[in-house]
């Protein structure tokens, strides 16, 4: 036989043999859009490390949402700024605070859309801290155990809005749990829970705390986010959200943690997410504004490898553009 016998070019060469044996697709369906919303009427303010993205009051995230619906994405998610913020985040589980009126505002009119909201307190707390603050030494800088039944309440009170899934991102221990028994508890024993499972203490959310206004306004998150050194760690803690009741398990960060999705999605087979966060957005952007990357191309293979890796979704703030782009 001559040599050599395998050319891998030969479905490479033909762009549409190419497009045919291609592994991994990018569609709309995957793509889960974050909307940040916040008090007032006919607010629009860019985020300045966001380009493109924007706190937008409830009537603006409707128009914005029937927006995303009519171009086919299939789901938002939702983060609030109160108009006041206290020790225990208060209007993080009001029932009329800020997302379950976005919530219930979005429903009335686009109802083909899901609307999924994340559920964690560092919106709505004065000092910034994802849960209630305690200076009891040994029990880290966050209170668990009385932070679970508020991020509870939170979800109760996404639920009786009329979201669609709601995503505790805190990192408590126990939040899955928490949320699950009440969620039942009050008859939405229908509603998923997609648990940030393995959620890093990472730099790339910088961005986003200006956007959510969320930074903590002392020490950091490392006592209760996961150190980005550890993976089997990330192992356990999907595993433990799993046994809590956790329908779809996220990885965050996205591209710099793909051997966690990796791993997530091969050891549990769950439906798996992937948060491409503010950083992660923010870099390529800064670097397309320069001249040096070319945005579609940067995007789309950005988010061809989280899918690769195994994620079943993303969530990201790219979601509109790269609906232009596919
Ligand atoms: C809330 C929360 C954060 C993000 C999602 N939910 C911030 C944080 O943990 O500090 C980050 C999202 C992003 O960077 O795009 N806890």
């Amino acid at each position: 036989m001559s040599f050599p016998i395998e050319r891998p070019r030969r479905v490479r060469s033909n762009p549409i043999l190419r497009n045919m044996v291609r592994e991994t697709r990018l569609s709309k369906e995957c793509l889960i859009y974050p909307l940040f919303a916040c008090p007032g009427k006919g607010v629009k303010k860019e985020i300045s490390s966001m380009p493109g993205q924007y706190q937008m009051s409830i009537d603006q995230i409707v128009e914005e949402s029937c927006r995303v619906q009519d171009l086919g994405l299939p789901a938002v998610l939702l983060f609030g700024l109160p108009e006041h913020k206290d020790a225990k985040g208060s209007e993080g589980f009001a029932a009329d605070g800020i997302v379950p009126r976005a919530i219930a505002a979005i429903k009335e009119k686009c109802s083909g859309l899901a609307v999924m909201a994340d559920a964690c307190l560092c919106e709505y707390t004065d000092h910034g801290h994802c849960g209630i603050i305690t200076r009891t030494p040994g029990k880290g800088v966050v209170d668990n155990d009385p932070s679970l039944e508020l991020l509870a309440a939170e979800a109760v009170a996404y639920a009786q809005a009329g979201v669609d899934l709601v995503a505790p991102s805190a990192m408590m221990d126990g939040q899955v749990q928490a949320i699950r028994s009440a969620l039942d508890s009050q008859g939405f024993e229908h509603l998923p829970i997609m648990a940030y499972a393995a959620k890093y203490a990472s730099c790339f959310y910088g961005p986003f705390r200006e956007a959510a206004e969320s930074a903590p306004q002392f020490g950091d998150r490392r006592g209760y986010q996961m150190d980005p050194a550890n993976s089997d760690e990330a192992l356990r803690e999907t595993a433990l959200d799993i046994e809590e009741g956790a329908d779809i398990v996220m990885v965050k960060p996205a591209i710099h943690f793909l051997d966690i999705i990796y791993r997530v999605k091969h050891e549990f087979g769950m439906p798996t997410a992937a948060y491409f966060v503010s950083g992660e957005f923010a870099q390529i952007k800064a670097a397309v504004q320069r001249g040096w990357l070319d945005e579609p191309r940067t995007a789309i293979e950005s988010h061809l490898a989280i899918r690769r890796a195994g994620a079943d979704m993303i969530i990201t703030y790219y979601a509109k553009e790269l609906l232009q782009w596919l």
